[in-house]
């Protein structure tokens, strides 16, 4: 699929990876919407920005723990530019929940946006993209759906999650919508990540580094441009992570 022309949605689209992906679509000439949350003076800065390099932009609020939202943003996006052709679920909270003390509330917070989020925005962008016969889903699962970390499995299972709506949605959406997966290793720190916990991460890393956005760019540039035979998978981003 060219990205030219294209309407890309990208959910957490203000920050960090989501922004990453937001720039390095837009330069490929597709109209870039996403989706944000708390950080509307970044998603304001970023719309400016993309104004200013003339690429085709626009940004809509949507909390995703709620599917009403989620809806709305959905009919925003295909109002302002059409249609969408290409969803990426980046969007993500994460915290330490122990097993000892994580409550009903963490689960169904950290559930509800890093899984059930993906599988409606994936519902409201289908219709679209099955009577077009054409578009692609990018989820953005993580390396600790394969081995868990135990004082976040909350997260760890809706990320396991995520690869199996992956798996399922690929032949939902089969033969036209391909349906694939990210899963990123050490690529980004979380905000609240010591330097000891960074440097133990890279200890359990092959490649003995942290990998960059642009990693993780070149891998949807793949999914997206490079080929439209690849469905139902899930490409680990991780330096050797998982096997060290
Ligand atoms: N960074 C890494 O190294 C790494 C590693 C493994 C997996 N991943 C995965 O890759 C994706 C992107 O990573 P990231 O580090 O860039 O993510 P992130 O910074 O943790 O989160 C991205 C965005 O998600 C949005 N978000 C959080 N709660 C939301 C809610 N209730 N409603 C709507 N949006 C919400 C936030 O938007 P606002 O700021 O607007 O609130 C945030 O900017 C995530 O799915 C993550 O799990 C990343």
């Amino acid at each position: 699929m060219r990205l030219a022309g294209r309407v890309v949605l990208i959910t957490g689209g203000a920050k960090r990876l989501g922004r990453a992906l937001v720039l390095a679509l837009a330069k490929r000439g597709a109209a870039v919407a996403f989706t944000y949350n708390s950080s509307e003076a970044q998603a304001r800065r970023l719309v400016a920005l993309l104004e200013k390099r003339r690429h085709p932009s626009f940004a809509a609020r949507a909390d995703q723990s709620d599917v009403g939202q989620i809806a709305l943003a959905v009919k925003a996006v295909e109002k302002r530019f059409g249609r969408i052709d290409l969803l990426i679920n980046s969007a993500s909270n994460f915290y330490p929940t122990p097993l000892a003390s994580a409550t009903a509330q963490d689960w169904d917070d950290l559930v509800d946006v890093n899984l059930r989020a993906p599988f409606f925005y994936a519902q409201a962008v289908a219709p679209g993209m099955l009577k077009r016969k054409s578009g692609k889903i990018i989820n953005m699962a993580d390396v600790s759906a394969f081995n868990p970390w135990k004082e976040h499995l909350p997260y760890c299972a809706a990320k396991a999650g995520v690869v199996a709506l992956t798996r399922g949605l690929a032949k939902a959406l089969a033969p036209h919508v391909q349906v694939n997966a990210v899963a990123p290793g050490p690529i980004l720190p979380p905000p609240d990540l010591t330097p000891a916990q960074a440097r133990r991460a890279l200890e359990k890393t092959l490649l003995k580094r942290w990998g960059s956005p642009e990693d993780i760019v070149q891998t949807v540039l793949y999914l997206t441009e490079g080929t439209d035979f690849v469905t139902g998978q899930v490409l680990v981003v991780d330096g050797g992570r998982l096997f060290s």
